[in-house]
């Protein structure tokens, strides 16, 4: 059967899918103040479901609250905010879509404002550049955590996994990317480690080795997807992890030879063609598994991509975020509204 973007797709992995549209994971800040979910959330995602996006993904939900750095994101460290996903999936379900969840821990992209108070955690000592958007302070220097720390945090995943798939999720995507914690171990430039978990792109990778290796038993291949980073945009310049090639060579094939099957490469909002392109050309060559990427890809491109072999499914975030009728516009032709401030700012 010939690759295309819209007609169904059956995935070795998946099952069958309406089409290979996927809805890119967006945090939204709009949880309510015990970190759940809304009616208005499952509105939200509904809505694209309805309208025909074949896999959502949910925006970062933090694992644990001393892993979050935002306002208002929603957690999965309790069985009651795990609940609250129940009518988003109901719905999404309904509308024959569906959903992963996205597992997420900020690391040092946070401020002990966000993490009651305690240093937040990352693979250094050496607080992140910048400002925290969501209080205006410089990111909070992190406490390095020990090496015999790290099953505690393979630990929280493990249970927000478990709540994730009990409520029915789909499967779970671990947020792997964009400088959150697991990137703060993969890249050269932030991981100053002298032990196991630092130095040599092998021992880098052991944390995202290690926690997939812990989770394939729970969630089973099908329903454990990672998504990395390791091309994209930082201040303004394409930003690669420092031994892109090694790493790619080293950590793509052990994540196969551990069983990993589902694979998300994103570059955040940079080109695709300069970043997750790139990096997808020498992926696909070492991983003959599901993969996904996409950023702002027009349906052209994106058919191109997919028709190539290059990818599975294609996501698109802002464009399925700013048109909630995503698929019926492309579907037609029709054009897309922008992405704007005020599409930021609601949940329609
Ligand atoms: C409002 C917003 C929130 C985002 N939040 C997340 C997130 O929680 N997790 C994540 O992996 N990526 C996040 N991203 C990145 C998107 O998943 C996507 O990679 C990026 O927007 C590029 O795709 P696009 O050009 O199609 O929008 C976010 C992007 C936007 C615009």
């Amino acid at each position: 059967m010939s690759r295309s973007l819209l007609s169904p797709f059956d995935s070795p992995y998946l099952g069958t899918l309406r089409n290979r549209v996927a809805m890119a994971a967006m945090t939204r800040g709009f949880a309510d103040a015990e970190h759940c979910c809304t009616p208005d959330i499952a509105d939200y995602y509904g809505r694209r479901a309805r309208n025909g996006v074949a896999l959502i993904l949910s925006e970062g939900i933090v694992v644990d609250p001393s892993g979050d750095g935002y306002n208002h994101v929603p957690h999965l460290a309790t069985d009651a905010q795990a609940q609250s996903w129940g009518p988003v999936l109901e719905q999404v379900h309904a509308a024959g879509s569906l959903m992963f969840a996205q597992l997420w821990h900020c690391g040092r992209i946070s401020h002990a404002d966000f993490t009651n108070g305690i240093a937040p955690v990352s693979s250094t000592d050496q607080p992140a550049e910048g400002t925290n958007r969501q209080n205006g302070k410089p990111y909070g220097t992190p406490r390095r955590l020990r090496a015999d720390e790290i099953p505690a945090i393979y630990h929280m995943i493990e249970q927000a996994a478990r709540r994730a798939l009990d409520i029915g999720f789909d499967g779970v995507q671990l947020h792997m990317e964009h400088g959150y914690l697991f990137d703060q171990f993969l890249d050269a430039r932030i991981n100053d480690r002298t032990d196991a978990y630092g130095g040599t792109v092998e021992n880098r990778c052991r944390i995202v080795l290690e926690l997939v290796e812990r989770l394939l038993p729970l969630c089973g291949d099908r329903r454990l997807m990672l998504r990395l980073s390791p091309s994209r945009m930082l201040g303004g310049n394409i930003y690669d992890w420092p031994d892109l090639e090694e790493m790619l060579h080293y950590i793509v094939p052990r994540l196969n030879a551990v069983g990993a099957r589902l694979l998300d490469i994103s570059c955040a909002d940079a080109p695709y063609a300069k970043t997750s392109g790139r990096v997808i050309r020498t992926v696909r060559q070492l991983w003959p598994h599901f993969l996904m990427g996409g950023a702002s890809l027009t349906p052209d491109q994106a058919e191109a991509e997919i028709s190539a072999g290059h990818l599975d499914m294609v996501t698109w975030g802002r464009a399925i975020l700013a048109n909630p009728n995503f698929v019926d516009r492309i579907t037609v032709g029709e054009a897309l509204i922008p992405m704007t401030a005020e599409v930021r700012a609601s949940l329609y």
